[in-house]
């Protein structure tokens, strides 16, 4: 109820042109609806420090049984609303997003960027961050039994990928650039027939522990 409650309440601010008024409406929704759930919780991803978010911010008690050593424990990650520009310009691919956990259980990632590869079970322990990109995607291909030309990498399309882009390709695999969304994206990788067999390239940090958490619970 808590991320359905918040992806309605960013809904209605679909394509109105601004980004702040959508994150605000899920961020919101969001900090309201936690408070009605029976939990000892700590947002460890949020909105970003005290002083800058009021709000879900990183270390805020959630719940209703915050500081109720009795209750379930919990530490929270969320994204209210990943890809806000997505929603405000009327976009597809904005999702809402939370992940939780024993104490303990989330990486505190703050906020800045994270190198990723994002891959489904089916390659799973089939890649490495430090290996060529023309390694990882020959990997790739050999676990899912088609050839390199015949994968679909996903990369945000940003300037910084610009060498990334060119491995890649050089590879002979495929690229779907996208404007937002390296989540989303993710996720898309380790679910079978989705045309996505891989993630690569650097994005937001917190939504690198999301994206990890989804994946955990998608093998
Ligand atoms: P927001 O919804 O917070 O704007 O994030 C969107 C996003 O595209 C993420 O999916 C991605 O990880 C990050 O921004 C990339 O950051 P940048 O736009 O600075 O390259």
């Amino acid at each position: 109820r808590v991320v359905e409650d918040a992806a309605i309440a960013s809904a209605r601010t679909m394509g109105m042109g601004d980004p702040h008024i959508s994150d605000q409406a899920a961020v919101e929704s969001m900090r309201r609806c936690l408070d009605t759930v029976a939990i000892d919780g700590t947002i460890v991803i949020g909105e970003g420090e005290r002083d800058k978010a009021p709000m879900l911010f990183i270390g805020e008690k959630v719940g209703a049984a915050r500081n109720n050593g009795a209750a379930m424990i919990v530490d929270i990650a969320v994204d209210p609303l990943e890809g806000t520009n997505l929603c405000s310009t009327g976009g597809a691919g904005s999702i809402t997003v939370l992940a939780a956990s024993e104490q303990g259980g989330l990486l505190h990632a703050p906020d800045c960027y994270m190198e990723k590869i994002v891959v489904g079970p089916a390659a799973k322990g089939s890649v490495d961050l430090d290996a060529p990109v023309k390694h990882n995607l020959k990997a790739i291909a050999r676990r899912l039994q088609r050839g390199v030309d015949d994968l679909v990498v996903v990369v945000l399309d940003r300037p910084r990928h610009q060498k990334l882009i060119a491995d890649i390709r050089e590879a002979g695999a495929r690229i779907r650039l996208i404007s937002d969304g390296d989540l989303s994206a993710g996720i898309a990788a380790a679910v079978a027939g989705t045309g996505v067999h891989c993630v690569m390239g650097s994005g937001g940090a917190p939504e690198g522990v999301l994206t990890a958490a989804a994946l955990r619970c998608l093998n």
